[in-house]
Formats: structure tokens, sequence, C-alpha cells
């Protein structure tokens, strides 16, 4: 499903929304990276999330991004069992379009033969950044020992860091990306020392112990105790819901990056702080769902994805309040939910919300 490319159209030339994307891997329009040894063009990253940023979503967002606003973006992760994983697996995720924002494949897995094969074939097709995931709490991950469960055993990150960092060869930087803790956060720095001492390049820290899971509450000083505890550079992760909070929490934790993944949900632009009319707002879910549906998806897969959106969407005003929230999400003639998203798309401002 990700490896075709985007329906002709998409991003529309002549829609001053839109940036073209690139078709060249080399991105010639992209500025300097902020951070040197980084392929970041801002300090701001879209977070990897499995069933979100597949190309069909992920492009949609760079697409709506200048690369001084969103400086890099990442694929979901690419699970390595016990082999390296093929170039065609890493292709599709990587999907077709190039945009002047680097994007990066994130590998999971702790099978470090397969880590370091994997990471070797991520820097043979060009991409810009292989990051690996310590966080994921998912239960299929942590049975083999994957994502989170790392975190119980920082030597064994170490390691698997390391095993990136010999397959990449130096050709490009290879980042972590960890949660605070398994079942608590007083270990950060342990954490956050063993993604460094393995040679990552930046540390990603999703601020919830995996106990914690996606609780309502964070607390940033943990990504702050981590700025503390590296000389790498560190990206903040989770809760930044809105435009503002990227440079608020830049400010009160000291990263150097903040990435952040379900504002992203909420608001495609938000790394831009692009406010948008309803109509522009719409296009997004529509072109969405469009693109599924030509991926082959069918209507009640497409439909799903939207929903998914839609149920933490802000943008443009297109959900007014929880009933109309609510409304969306329990439709179940998918044919005329979709019809009814393309007809907002091009209907402009003042229509409701169809019940
Ligand atoms: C649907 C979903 C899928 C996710 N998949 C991944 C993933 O593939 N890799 C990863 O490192 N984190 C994944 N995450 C975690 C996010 O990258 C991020 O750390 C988390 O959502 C907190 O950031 P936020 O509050 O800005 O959303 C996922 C999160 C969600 C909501």
């Amino acid at each position: 499903m990700h490896n075709r490319a985007p329906p002709a159209g998409r991003p529309r030339p002549g829609d001053p929304s839109m940036l073209r994307p690139d078709e060249t891997s080399a991105a010639p329009s992209a500025p300097a990276p902020v951070v040197p040894g980084l392929p970041f063009t801002a300090r701001t990253l879209l977070a990897p999330m499995e069933g979100v940023t597949a190309p069909a979503f992920r492009d949609l967002v760079l697409a709506r991004h200048a690369p001084e606003d969103l400086g890099g973006a990442f694929t979901e992760f690419v699970r390595v069992v016990d082999r390296p994983v093929a170039h065609k697996e890493i292709k599709k995720h990587l999907g077709e379009a190039r945009f002047p924002i680097p994007v990066g494949v994130q590998l999971m897995g702790r099978d470090e033969p397969g880590v370091e094969g994997s990471a070797r074939h991520v820097a043979d097709l060009g991409v810009p950044v292989c990051d690996l995931n310590f966080g994921c709490p998912a239960r299929g991950a942590l049975k083999g020992c994957a994502g989170a469960a790392a975190l119980e055993d920082p030597a064994g990150l170490e390691r698997v860091v390391a095993a990136a960092v010999r397959g990449v060869e130096g050709r490009i930087p290879v980042t972590a990306k960890i949660r605070a803790g398994f079942e608590h956060a007083r270990d950060v720095e342990v954490l956050a020392r063993a993604a460094e001492s393995g040679g990552a390049a930046l540390l990603t820290i999703h601020c919830r112990t995996r106990r914690e899971g996606y609780q309502p509450e964070v607390d940033w000083t943990r990504s702050a105790r981590a700025v503390g505890a590296v000389s790498i550079p560190v990206a903040g992760n989770g809760s930044a819901w809105v435009h503002a909070d990227i440079a608020r929490m830049r400010e009160e934790t000291g990263c150097a990056f903040v990435m952040t993944g379900r504002s992203a949900l909420a608001d495609p632009w938000v790394f831009s702080g692009r406010s948008v009319p309803r109509d522009e707002a719409a296009r997004v879910l529509a072109e969405y769902g469009d693109t599924l549906l030509a991926l082959g998806a069918p209507a009640k897969a497409a439909v799903g994805r939207i929903k998914q959106l839609l149920g933490y969407w802000t943008a443009g005003g297109l959900v007014t309040s929880e009933e109309e929230r609510t409304a969306w999400l329990r439709r179940t003639d998918f044919a005329a939910f979709l019809d009814d998203v393309r007809t907002l798309a091009g209907a402009g401002a003042g229509h409701g919300v169809p019940r």
C-alpha cells in the first residue's frame, strides 16, 4: 500500500499552500541543516507513527511545509526480526515523492546483525538518517524484546545502536528514540547515555514511560534531564499539541529539537502555525481518502484512516463541537462519508458537517 506513487495532481501546482515535491533524492533546494551532522532543516520533526506516517499521510504534511518550518520526518517503524530488511521493504516505507524536507527510516529490532544489515541497507538507499525505536509499548514488540523492552536493558540498547552505527559505516547519522523509562523514569540519564555511548547522533525522548502509555499528563522535565546528561542533541517529544507548544517545549527543556506526532493529526499545518480555512482543511481529508483508495484500500479502511485524524482534528474549524466529532466517527456509510468529505473540500466556508 505504500509503494505506489501519489495520484497525479497531488500536491496541486498553483495552490500556494503546497510545495512541489522534489523528484530527485538530492533535494537541491533544501536549506543547510540546522545542526551539523544531522540532515534536519529546522528544529521541528514529525514523529514516526505506525499506521499514520506511511507516505499517504506523511506526504500531505510534508507538502504543506517549507523546510524552514518542518525539519524532518520519519517512516513508521520497520520491523527487524532476524535478518536485514530488504531494500524493497525500506523503499515501500519511503514512498516515491521527495521533498526538500529529509525523511529518515526508523528500524525496530533487537537482533544486532539484523539491525546492522538493515541500517546498511538504509544508508545504501541514500536515506539521510536511520532512527532506532526503543519506545514502542506494543506487546508484539516487547515479546521480541524490541521497542520499549530495551528500556530495561541499557547495555543492550547501547549494543543495538552500535550495531546500526557499524552498519551505516559513517555515511549517515544514526538516531535513537526512547521513552523516559519502562516502569519508572528514574533512569532517564542512564538510557540517554547508553544511546550516546552506542554512537547515536541525536536522542529523541518521548517523556512518558512505557507504563504511562499515552496518559494525558506529561513531564517535560524528563527531557530536560536527558539534555543535561548527554552532549549529543536531544529532541523532546510528548504532547506538544499546538504550534506554540513547540517553542515552549524547547524553551522549557533546552532541547535542540522538538518532535511532535498527534498534533499533526489534529492540524497538518502545526509546524508552520498557519491557520487554514475550512475547505482547505477538508481538502487534506479528501486527498487522504482518495490517495488511499487509489492505492487499493477499501472504502472502509480509507474512512477508518480519515476517522483516525478526525478523532483529533482541529484545523479549519471543521469540527466545531465534540457532538460533531462523534457524529463523524459514528458514521458507517463509507461511500457517503467520503462524498461528504469531498463536498466540504470543494464547498468553502459555511457548509455544515453532514450527519
Ligand atoms: C498511532 C501512533 C503510532 C505510533 N507509532 C510509532 C512508531 O512507529 N515509532 C515510534 O518511535 N513511535 C511511534 N509512536 C509514538 C510517537 O512517535 C510519539 O512518541 C508519541 O505519540 C508522543 O508524541 P505526541 O504526543 O507528539 O504524539 C506512535 C504514536 C501513535 C499515536
